[in-house]
């Protein structure tokens, strides 16, 4: 997220829950009964361990891994942060899942390193959500989304939106009638849908932007921190 205008949108767990579903229902009319999941930190979490209560599994694997940009490197590489237990997905059947394939590398770099690294018997891929910028192609898709947007899941709510208040927030103080505005104009957040959404949650968003130490009260509204 580096731009000052795009698109974002909001979900709820009841939607994310029925992609889950969507996504268990495909894996079990597929056939494929694997014996662990490898959910990637921290997108992956929140579907892997409901795709474990969905198709019955016991055995839920984190790995994250991290994009290193620029310095003396060129493009973009893999860093593994924190692997998998070895003997986790060694001669197992895995399902690799995360939140959202967006470029396609997160999940492309988790398969090739576990099946480079961990003897593991067959590796799939599921994800909630697909966008067309992915170059990766995962065997189960909860949805594909027609246009690129940033995902605000509701396990990233507050993270998402402090960060969304920061780009809004400036020298002239704005109160919370201006934050909206901003958010409507410049991250098409439509403020009806939002407190569908996520009811009454917007002076907790402020607090904790303020928290954070990204914004501050000043003027009779909130300025950039
Ligand atoms: N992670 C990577 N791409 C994303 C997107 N478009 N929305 C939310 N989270 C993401």
């Amino acid at each position: 997220m580096q731009e000052d205008h795009f698109k974002c949108k909001l979900t709820t767990w009841d939607y994310i829950y029925d992609l889950c579903l969507d996504v268990a229902d495909q894996v079990k009319d597929s056939g494929y009964g694997p014996d662990v999941i490898v959910a990637l930190a921290r997108g992956g979490w929140f579907p892997g361990r409901v795709l474990c209560d969905l198709l019955g599994l016991d055995d839920l694997e984190s790995l994250k891994i991290e994009h290193y940009v620029g310095t003396a490197r060129t493009g973009e590489d893999p860093h593994i942060r924190y692997p998998v237990a070895p003997d986790a997905v060694e001669g197992k059947d895995v399902l690799v899942v995360d939140d959202i394939t967006d470029t396609g590398k997160s999940l492309s770099w988790a398969v090739d390193h576990i099946e480079e690294e961990h003897s593991p018997g067959r590796v799939d891929t599921a994800v909630l959500q697909f966008l067309e910028s992915s170059t990766a192609s995962p065997g189960y898709v909860g949805e594909v989304l027609d246009e690129w947007a940033w995902i605000i899941y509701p396990w990233n709510f507050i993270e998402d939106m402090v960060d969304l208040v920061g780009r809004v927030l400036g020298d002239e103080p704005l109160d919370m009638g201006g934050v909206r505005r901003e958010l409507r104009e410049r991250f098409e957040l439509d403020g009806l849908w939002f407190e569908v959404a996520q009811p009454n949650r917007m002076e907790e968003v402020m607090e904790e932007a303020e928290r954070r130490g990204v914004a501050t009260r000043g003027g009779g509204g909130w300025l950039r921190a």
